[in-house]
């Protein structure tokens, strides 16, 4: 029996070099990772002085991770943290930061126009080999694809926040996705020590579109009076074993996110009334109460008070 040659479509592609577009809170984080798994990574940001902030942060957390993994092994932290950092570059010059890359995550605000200008100009300056991601939360992968011509070779990376401690990837497939273009996207998120699902390119994909009705529903019936919101997060943690309760991680996430995220699909998709935008959320957002992150969402935090009994 002859074995079949293999076609080009079944020779892996190895990703080895990755560069990140944006590095705030989820740049720094994919960065991170993808450096501790082994990859080359330059991180791309606006100015030099972001980039600064950017490469702190993940030093910082570079140290945190280090002292978890060698405890008793100060030398060997030493040498994880300087090799992780080795691998490291950052650049303000995204053109030229994706001349070698073999996959281009972007995480930058999450603006269409913006994203656009910005794929646009890494598909003329990127070689034909790099694959390229968005992580964008709530804009379709499907959209932002629509100004490259590399749409076989695009998809949405899907991370979760704190990065380098959430075990979860969303890896999103549009239609026009090589099959080689998702398996190379498995393997590199197996590489980074994520756990991988797979889904089609719709709102929320699986966790925000399960995740973000339910929270405005929890609003919704604190809106009516049906319960306190202490009582809705009480059920929810001891009646359904969740870790926090809906209202509690409403003020988590921060109500600017939401109410942005939930605002998008509702113009898209008015007639869907889990898309309903939530009354209170709305007045928090103009009152500048975004949960905590600035002290006060539908609970008031100090700080100190909130991260030692959480
Ligand atoms: P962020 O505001 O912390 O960071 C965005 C960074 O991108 C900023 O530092 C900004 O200077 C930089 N940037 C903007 N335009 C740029 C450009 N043209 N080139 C290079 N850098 C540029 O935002 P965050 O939270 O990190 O979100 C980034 C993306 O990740 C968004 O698409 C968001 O939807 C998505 N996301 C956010 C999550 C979250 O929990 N915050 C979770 C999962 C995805």
């Amino acid at each position: 029996v002859l074995k079949r040659s293999f076609s080009t479509s079944s020779v892996r592609q190895v990703i080895k070099n990755v560069t990140v577009i944006g590095g705030g809170l989820m740049g720094s984080g994919i960065a991170q990772v993808a450096a501790q798994g082994g990859n080359n990574v330059t991180l791309v940001e606006v100015n030099s002085e972001l980039l600064k902030k950017a490469e702190a942060s993940i030093t910082n957390n570079l140290g945190r991770v280090a002292k978890k993994l060698y405890k008793d092994d100060p030398n060997g932290a030493k040498k994880f943290v300087d090799e992780t950092q080795s691998r490291l570059k950052g650049s303000t010059n995204p053109s030229d930061a994706v001349k070698d890359s073999d996959l281009v995550v972007e995480a930058i605000v999450e603006n269409m126009s913006v994203k656009h200008k910005l794929f646009k100009a890494l598909d003329e300056a990127a070689p034909p080999k790099t694959l390229f991601a968005s992580n964008t939360s709530s804009l379709s992968i499907g959209e932002i694809a629509a100004v490259v011509n590399r749409k076989d070779k695009f998809g949405g990376l899907h991370f979760f926040n704190p990065v380098p401690v959430m075990k979860l990837l969303e890896i999103v497939r549009i239609p026009e996705q090589s099959e080689e273009t998702y398996q190379a996207f498995v393997a590199w998120g197996k590489a980074i020590r994520k756990t991988c699902v797979t889904c089609k390119d719709t709102p929320g994909f699986i966790v925000n579109r399960l995740l973000v009705p339910y929270i405005a529903e929890a609003i919704r019936m604190m809106e009516r009076g049906d319960a306190s919101p202490r009582d809705i997060d009480i059920a929810m943690k001891l009646g359904a074993g969740y870790p926090m309760g809906p209202i509690e991680l409403a003020d988590y996430v921060g109500h600017d996110t939401t109410a942005s995220i939930i605002q998008g699909w509702h113009e898209k998709f008015p007639d869907n009334p889990l898309f309903n935008p939530c009354e209170s959320t709305k007045r928090l957002v103009q009152e500048k109460k975004l949960g905590v992150k600035t002290g006060e969402g539908y609970y008031k935090y100090n700080n100190l008070r909130y991260w030692l009994e959480n």
